[in-house]
């Protein structure tokens, strides 16, 4: 059988390339012909699209998603979820995780992408577990990075862990493209042998390996692998599906996808495309290959954050050691991989470091939380000294940090009965508290569903 494809171009896509802006209009532009092409899977919702639409659009993600499930009937509706974070930026309790499960379900997804970005399992259990619970197909990412802890042997026994928790497949999602071609071969080798469940790989083509890597794992068995339709492929995006539709036939990996849809869905998509690249948010400074991404093994998005901030500090001069911190920086905090929120976290630590002329004379909230083991464990020892130093002798807690929290939901649906007019909307409010708020408040008033000149 030949590999399967999950298509991304309507959720990573958009979001690696221009800050995930594509409206509902547009996401459902292609969308019955990308229905047709055959795929495993289309992604459709995520953290920042779910914020996208609030912030920004002014659109209901609910409402997305419905849509989208109505036009979507042969295909799985896919999603990603950011474990004991759900959509949103901090640990929530169980009762809110469970609910938007449930609601996601309900609404129309198919498969849910767990993750946890310290790949603490106990992150992972509540959402697992709810998954199951209400019918879901459940894949639990783990996230890659390279350290000196972070071995094949790592890898394979988080896999058998989360065999174990009952993921029905196991995604490598290598976040920041930093992936090497005979890397994917020996990790994705390992897993197979180790594990009964399928494999996707998940990683971006910033740093221009991303293809090879893909073809290397291939050979290796992965099962499923993420591309982008080409309008919204390359570059900080996902390698695109239609060349390597087009590179694997006549091979025993044929993923046999419909080229005719294919072609129709990114005819439809490429003014899309022109649009973004003409307003400006398409930058086509992201679609061309940046390599230091493997030099520094920092995510693109983490590097140009790093240049930002040095610049609105007049020190743009201390790029250079701003990257050889940020190693550092990670070594002491236990090597957590750079993924949300981590990959800002570690950033800001670096930077602080490198100005203060000081290690760890200022410190952000979020890095003290971390070394009180708020974020959960840390994948190798933290630096004591440096912990002590920073928060003296805190008690640290070793217990799930969820375990903390009281049920949040029913309490939130009573505070908001006024104006929140369904369990979606105070889900909404949960994760994203006055965005949330003033979004419905907008749309109450305004009493308008999206208005689409595609038919559903
Ligand atoms: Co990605």
């Amino acid at each position: 059988m030949g590999v399967k494809i999950v298509e991304t171009a309507l959720r990573d896509g958009h979001q690696s390339l221009f800050a995930t802006r594509m409206n509902t209009e547009e996401v459902l532009l292609a969308l019955a012909e990308l229905d047709k092409v055959g795929y495993h899977a289309i992604e459709i919702w995520g953290g920042a699209t779910f914020d996208a639409c609030l912030r920004f659009l002014d659109e209901d993600p609910w409402e997305r998603l419905r849509l989208a499930k109505k036009v979507c009937k042969n295909t799985k509706l896919q999603m990603l979820f950011r474990g004991q974070n759900i959509l949103g930026y901090r640990h929530y309790a169980d009762d809110v995780v469970e609910k938007f499960v449930q609601k996601s379900i309900e609404n129309g997804i198919d498969i849910i992408r767990i993750f946890d970005a310290l790949n603490d399992i106990r992150n992972l259990e509540a959402a697992v577990r709810a998954t199951k619970k209400y019918g879901g197909e459940c894949q639990i990412a783990l996230s890659y990075t390279t350290s000196p802890v972070h071995t094949v042997a790592y890898y394979v026994d988080l896999a058998k862990k989360i065999e174990s928790l009952g993921a029905d497949s196991i995604c490598i999602k290598d976040m920041a493209g930093v992936l090497l071609p005979k890397d994917a071969f020996e990790l994705v080798s390992a897993l197979k042998k180790n594990t009964k469940l399928p494999i996707e790989l998940h990683s971006h083509c910033t740093a221009g390996q991303c293809e090879m890597t893909y073809l290397k794992a291939i050979e290796a068995g992965v099962d499923i692998v993420d591309c982008a339709l080409s309008p919204f492929s390359g570059g900080t995006s996902q390698p695109c599906t239609e060349s390597l539709n087009l590179a694997l036939r006549d091979t025993p990996y044929d993923p046999k996808l419909n080229s005719e849809m294919l072609e129709k869905a990114a005819a439809k998509m490429q003014p899309v495309r022109q649009k973004y690249l003409a307003n400006g948010l398409l930058n086509p400074k992201v679609l061309s290959v940046n390599a230091n991404i493997i030099k520094y093994q920092v995510p693109g998005g983490m590097l140009s954050n790093l240049i930002n901030q040095l610049k609105q500090q007049g020190a743009s001069d201390k790029l250079e050691d701003v990257l050889k911190e940020v190693p550092n920086v990670r070594k002491d905090m236990g090597y957590p991989p750079l993924v949300t929120p981590l990959s800002q976290m570690v950033g800001t630590q670096a930077v602080l470091n490198v100005i203060s002329g000081e290690r760890y004379k200022m410190v952000p909230k979020e890095i003290n939380e971390y070394l009180h083991g708020r974020y959960g464990a840390s994948p190798a020892p933290v630096d004591e000294e440096i912990r002590k130093k920073i928060i003296g002798d805190d008690k640290v807690i070793t217990y799930r940090p969820a375990d903390d929290l009281k049920p949040e939901f029913e309490e939130l649906k009573k505070k908001y009965k006024g104006l929140a007019k369904s369990d979606e909307d105070v889900l909404s409010i949960a994760l994203f508290d006055q965005v949330a708020i003033d979004f419905i408040t907008r749309r109450n008033e305004a009493d308008k569903p999206i208005k689409l000149k595609v038919s559903v």
